[in-house]
């Protein structure tokens, strides 16, 4: 059964550079589960933000002559738009800079540090700074490289607060015996079992005293809190944990929530180790769900500005639309595993199903409800054809599968789900004829029939597609001449709602794109520095 409160969130980007169609995808996809519970009427609270500190937008700043807050100032600006025009509805937006998220972090560090679960020691081995992480000797390997994402470490030597992880190892395990889903997909868990926790965790580090740009730690301030401590903690600051108005943070992650974090599979291991024991440290409750998707590539692998197949998300959304970017994104990529972004496919997704056929679906029944019944929804009474119930049976079953998917998360299969309806739509035309019907003033009740059914398909379709698409669907709702209670959830299984509205012709949703020139401008992005 549902909770009461729905509480989900994205990863806190790093402000070190303008963000990518990467990062678009994981807020999209947060969005689209965000928007779908708040459909469902459970309240929720959607939180995204930045995480701003640390040695590495420290370099980036020095090397632009910058303050390090000047430099994130920014690009958080970039980022806000970015999601602005994306229509991302995230509920709060938290920067680790904020002043609240400081003073909480401190305080944090406090109650850990008096709870007996850190001490101050001396730091020596290996640190990452793009992936601000430290590594042991037999991590690094001989060559010194970071194990996650592949560049070179390097030395670190300094005195340092550090946290007794290896204190919480049993129960952690114990932790994920009893919440089987707790990592989803299992294979990242298994991963972090087998590579971590089995080979015994080591206490972290988890203070800098080598740069400044941190939050300092009250007791001995030449010490920066460790980027990671400062950054998974946002998850509650933001909800006003340990503040005076603490009333999200009740709701939010209360017993009566879903916690859902939302992550890639490159920060797995902070996601489903380290935070954990820091709640258990703290004494406070764990998500339910650490939900780990998988990464978008290029033909070249990962996308880097050094290499050049950076794509911005921007530049997609000037030329095609918000709608057809986020589209792409919770149709065409496979939740769980790394995909690759080709020009070509996101050209011939958008083609076959926006294009061809929810659009074209879209196209054909408004001209025919002009040109068969003066441009008024017809109502029919009567028997069903066997096409009629047909499509019914279709409809039912993906709206069900619809849901049944969206309630596990699985948003692309959802949409694929959806899309067997509006297939089966377009194929409905195809075999009820409805221009030899037209012929026959006998089969006046069966092409009013066709007519209904068509538009009650767009009309549900278009209310199922609303947590994913933020344009189509009104726009939708306007040419069927739809309003009030019928573009309305609740509505959705109701195969029979409509009649008398007037429809009117409007612009094509979706044009189709030509491939030809699309995949010509889709990798001059990727070629631009
Ligand atoms: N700041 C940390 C996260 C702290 S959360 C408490 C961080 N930031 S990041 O800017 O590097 O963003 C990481 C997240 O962005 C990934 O986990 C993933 O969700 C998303 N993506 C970054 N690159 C991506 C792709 N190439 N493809 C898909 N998602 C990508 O790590």
């Amino acid at each position: 059964m549902s909770k009461k409160y729905f509480y989900i969130t994205t990863p806190i980007y790093y402000p070190s550079a303008n963000l990518h169609i990467g990062h678009a995808y994981c807020t999209t996809l947060t969005d689209t589960i965000a928007r779908y519970k708040r459909m469902q009427g459970i309240e929720t609270f959607f939180l995204t933000g930045t995480d701003e500190h640390g040695e590495k937008i420290q370099k980036n700043a020095e090397a632009k002559g910058v303050t390090p807050q000047a430099f994130v100032d920014d690009i958080v600006k970039g980022i806000k738009k970015l999601w602005k025009d994306m229509k991302i509805s995230n509920d709060h937006f938290i920067r680790t800079t904020d002043e609240y998220h400081v003073e909480v972090i401190q305080k944090i560090f406090t109650k850990m540090y008096e709870n007996g679960d850190i001490y101050l020691g001396n730091y020596e081995g290996w640190y990452c700074t793009p992936c601000e992480s430290f590594w042991t000797d037999t991590q690094a390997g001989e060559d010194h490289i970071c194990p996650d994402c592949g560049r070179p470490v390097h030395r670190a030597k300094e005195e340092a607060y550090f946290f007794k992880m290896s204190k919480y190892s049993n129960r952690l395990m114990e932790f994920y015996n009893n919440n089987v889903e707790f990592i989803t997909p299992e294979s990242r868990k298994n991963e972090m079992v087998n590579n971590f926790i089995k080979k015994g965790l080591e206490d972290l580090c988890i203070s800098r005293t080598t740069f400044s740009w941190g939050i300092p730690i009250r007791e001995n301030p030449k010490h920066v809190v460790y980027v990671w401590l400062d950054a998974l903690f946002n998850y509650v600051t933001a909800l006003g944990f340990m503040q005076e108005d603490d009333s999200n943070y009740k709701k939010f992650w209360g017993d009566d929530a879903e916690i859902i974090h939302i992550i890639g599979n490159d920060i797995t291991r902070f996601h489903t180790i380290y935070w954990p024991i820091f709640l258990m440290s703290m004494g406070m409750r764990l998500p339910d769900k650490i939900y780990v998707h998988g990464l978008i590539m290029t033909k070249d692998g990962k996308m880097s500005k050094s290499k050049g197949n950076v794509i911005s998300p921007n530049a997609l959304i000037d030329r095609y639309g918000v709608d057809t970017l986020r589209f792409y994104y919770v149709r065409e990529v496979v939740f769980g595993t790394d995909g690759q972004f080709t020009p070509e496919q996101f050209v011939e997704r958008i083609n076959i199903d926006l294009a061809n056929d929810f659009g074209n679906l879209l196209n054909r029944t408004v001209g025919m409800i002009i040109k068969y019944f003066d441009g008024i929804i017809p109502e029919y009474q009567g028997q069903l054809t066997d096409l009629d119930r047909e499509l019914e049976e279709v409809g039912k079953i993906a709206i069900k599968n619809y849901h049944t998917k969206m309630d596990s998360l699985k948003v692309n299969e959802a949409y694929e789900a959806l899309f067997t309806y509006i297939s089966r739509a377009n194929k409905y035309i195809e075999e009820s004829k409805p221009w030899v019907l037209a012929k026959d003033p006998e089969k006046i009740n069966e092409l009013k029939s066709v007519m209904n059914h068509l538009a009650n398909a767009l009309r549900q379709s278009a209310i199922l597609l609303s947590p994913a698409l933020v344009e189509a669907p009104e726009k939708l709702f306007a040419q069927l001449g739809i309003e009030g209670d019928l573009k309305e959830y609740r509505t959705v299984n109701d195969f029979n709602l409509l009649g008398g509205q007037k429809v009117t012709k409007g612009e094509p949703l979706f044009p189709r794109l030509d491939p030809a020139v699309e995949v010509e401008y889709i990798r001059s992005l990727m070629t631009s520095k």
